[in-house]
């Protein structure tokens, strides 16, 4: 198992996206976490491909992208343009979510499937082998700074079960309402990679809270 921290960029500072992305470049933060919401799969607007290559060119880190959207596989091929490492697609978006899979590792790139706070495992259990990276939302996507839902801890135990069982090495990736409060539960349980926004970005010492999530 590893243990990466994510920050989310819909946290930064638009504003001065520079100065968070150098921030993050000296930081322990192995990830950048870049959430794409398209207004129809989610109730909120974030940003797109310019801002993707904006940042892909500032840093060496891994993008990882969230995709919030519907009918993803018409973008794919642009998020690799674009210089994606990880892409995250929803089993709820997805109509045939295996072909989607294939299409993404095709591209060269990597890829995670998230599930919803209300779907279940069984959504994934016939390509688990096959994705990256399984990302479990612990907050209804749409919004940064929302409370964790505790239910998410145990469908993360279940999950590492599914993944020890079928023997794959699957990454598992837990999403909103992390904090320093629930980062070591969180690994406890199987996490791989916690994404963090407000707690990282809104901390007085960003790269101390992202140590401090390491160390949990
Ligand atoms: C929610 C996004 C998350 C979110 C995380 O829709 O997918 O990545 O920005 O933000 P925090 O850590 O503040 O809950
Ligand atoms: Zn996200």
């Amino acid at each position: 198992m590893s243990r990466i921290i994510s920050p989310s960029f819909l946290s930064a500072d638009f504003s001065d996206l520079d100065k968070d992305i150098e921030m993050l470049n000296g930081s322990k933060a192995e990830w950048f976490h870049l959430d794409i919401m398209d207004g129809v799969f989610v109730p909120n607007i974030s940003f797109g491909f310019p801002v993707i290559e904006a940042i892909r060119k500032k840093t060496d880190k891994v993008l990882d992208a969230h995709l919030m959207i519907i009918e993803p596989d018409r973008y794919i091929e642009r998020f690799a343009q674009a210089g994606v490492n990880y892409l995250t697609v929803h089993a709820e978006a997805c109509v045939h979510l295996h072909r989607t899979v294939q299409n993404i590792r095709a591209l060269g790139m990597k890829c995670g499937v998230a599930l919803n706070p209300h779907t279940p495992l069984s959504a994934i259990e016939e390509v688990v082998h096959l994705a990256d990276m399984v990302l479990i939302m612990s907050v209804n996507p749409g919004f940064a700074a929302q409370s964790f839902i505790p239910e998410s801890v145990d469908k993360v135990r279940r999950l590492r079960r599914m993944i020890r069982e079928r023997n794959t090495e699957t990454l598992i990736q837990i999403d909103g309402g992390v904090s320093l409060a629930n980062a070591a539960t969180l690994f406890d349980a199987g996490c791989d990679v916690l994404v963090a926004g407000n707690a990282v970005f809104k901390s007085e010492n960003p790269r101390q809270t992202i140590e401090k999530l390491l160390l949990a």
